[in-house]
């Protein structure tokens, strides 16, 4: 464990930076669960440098992308913003870069959003995660997450060679 590092909301300078963390950690943490195919379209669909320049901005609903940095760099990237029910939010995208891993940066990140969901009167927090990503749920519980279930995947980058379900983890904001 090192200090907290400083977290702050990102802007259109990070656009690159969290394609780049979130494409190498995705690598890292799917590579086996799905096939080298459904990776690349989650990788293209999600981290593109048009839509990141789109949703790097927050609105009612979307409370925009949060980085983590050490050094000017970026390390750590969670994107969070309201789930279906207004009562609740969802951590959409969490990734830590994979050489800073283990480091608390992730459970900073839970921190963030979790202040992020009371400021938006949400009160519980989720997070969906592949089944097969065993270290993923093992750092939700750590975090005081709990196991909720199943639900169907969402997969617009096309649901060929992935899951058919995701396994959901909630937290209470409070
Ligand atoms: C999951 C992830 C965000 C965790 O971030 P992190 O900064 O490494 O996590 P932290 O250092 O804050 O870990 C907090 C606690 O969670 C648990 N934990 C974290 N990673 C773990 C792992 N690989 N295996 C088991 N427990 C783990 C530990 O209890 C840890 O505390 P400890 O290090 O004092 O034992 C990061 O590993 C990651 O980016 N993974 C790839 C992408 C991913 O799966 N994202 C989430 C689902 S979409």
């Amino acid at each position: 464990m090192i200090a907290p590092l400083p977290i702050r909301p990102a802007t259109a300078v990070d656009v690159a930076a969290i394609a780049d963390v979130c494409g190498r950690a995705t690598r890292l943490a799917y590579a086996g669960l799905v096939s080298d195919d459904y990776l690349a379209r989650v990788i293209a669909h999600w981290y593109g440098h048009e839509r990141l320049t789109r949703e790097v901005d927050a609105s009612p609903e979307w409370f925009g992308f949060t980085v983590a940095v050490r050094d000017d760099h970026v390390v750590g990237v969670a994107g969070t913003g309201l789930a279906d029910s207004a009562a609740t939010s969802e951590l959409f995208t969490l990734y830590v870069d994979p050489a800073c891993q283990r480091h608390g940066i992730g459970r900073s990140l839970i921190e963030h959003a979790l202040a992020q969901s009371v400021a938006a009167g949400t009160t519980s927090l989720q997070a969906a995660v592949l089944p097969g990503n065993q270290p993923a749920a093992r750092f939700y519980l750590a975090c005081g997450f709990s196991y909720l279930g199943e639900r169907p995947i969402y997969a617009p980058h096309g649901a060929a060679g992935g899951p058919a379900t995701a396994l959901v983890f909630t937290r209470s904001t409070g």
